[in-house]
């Protein structure tokens, strides 16, 4: 199967752990849009959620599919956060961001009962770090995080051209920092939470309870500790 169709696996397997009665997060990107479109398309036949989104992109696609929506600003609590992801190792940690929404993602992540990461087989990694962290800073800590990053090992690279400047949806910037195969991702963690103007970055260490991942059609569930055929 292509990727796109094992990104779809991914989705609809996980989607159905959506209920009646949930609040749900709805992360972002192209294989939480297949995950948008399978609960929009459930919604129609019945079902019966809320939803909170991760970004602008995916509140249009919500919107588009008919999904009820409530704004993050009102919600302390959700039951089921569904998002994709960059890279994710055999602890169920992942680097998260290339879409630019993760510090809107860990929020939702962080407020959610529980966690579930669709991917396909690409995105499995023994160790993480072949992609780079995205961390999104506020503009006039620019140059301060640079420096910041650059003392802590980690090669920081602007999202965009210093001309045009990638934006996030809150118009902030996005450093893309690549630190190469990463050893102690709790350390990397702390030491890049610690940065004064670095307002959240991809790192994703404790918060996914479950991925559902596909290769050739092939639908696994893997929790924190069991792994099941879906
Ligand atoms: C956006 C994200 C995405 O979930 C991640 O980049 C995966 O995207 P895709 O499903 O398009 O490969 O973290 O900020």
């Amino acid at each position: 199967m292509n990727r796109d169709g094992d990104k779809q696996a991914a989705a609809l397997a996980a989607a159905a752990e959506v209920g009646d009665g949930m609040l749900v997060g709805l992360g972002t990107g192209s294989t939480a849009a297949f995950v948008i479109a399978e609960i929009g398309r459930r919604c129609a036949a019945g079902l019966r959620i809320e939803a909170v989104v991760t970004s602008l992109a995916s509140e249009a696609m919500a919107r588009a599919a008919g999904i009820p929506l409530r704004p993050m600003d009102d919600v302390a609590r959700i039951d089921l956060a569904i998002d994709g992801a960059d890279e994710v190792d055999p602890d169920l940690q992942a680097i998260k961001g290339a879409g630019g929404a993760m510090l809107r993602e860990k929020i939702v992540a962080a407020a959610a009962r529980r966690m579930i990461v669709i991917a396909d087989g690409s995105k499995r990694v023994a160790r993480l770090g072949a992609a780079p962290i995205p961390v999104e800073i506020l503009p006039l800590a620019h140059a301060f995080v640079v420096d910041r990053i650059a003392a802590i090992g980690g090669v920081p690279q602007l999202r965009g051209t210093a001309d045009a400047p990638y934006r996030t949806d809150q118009s902030n910037l996005v450093l893309d920092c690549h630190f190469g195969p990463i050893a102690d991702s709790v350390s990397l963690d702390r030491l890049l939470s610690a940065i004064p103007g670095l307002l959240g970055h991809g790192l994703f260490l404790d918060q996914i309870d479950a991925l559902y991942v596909a290769e050739d059609g092939v639908v696994e569930r893997i929790a924190r500790s069991v792994v099941t055929t879906a």
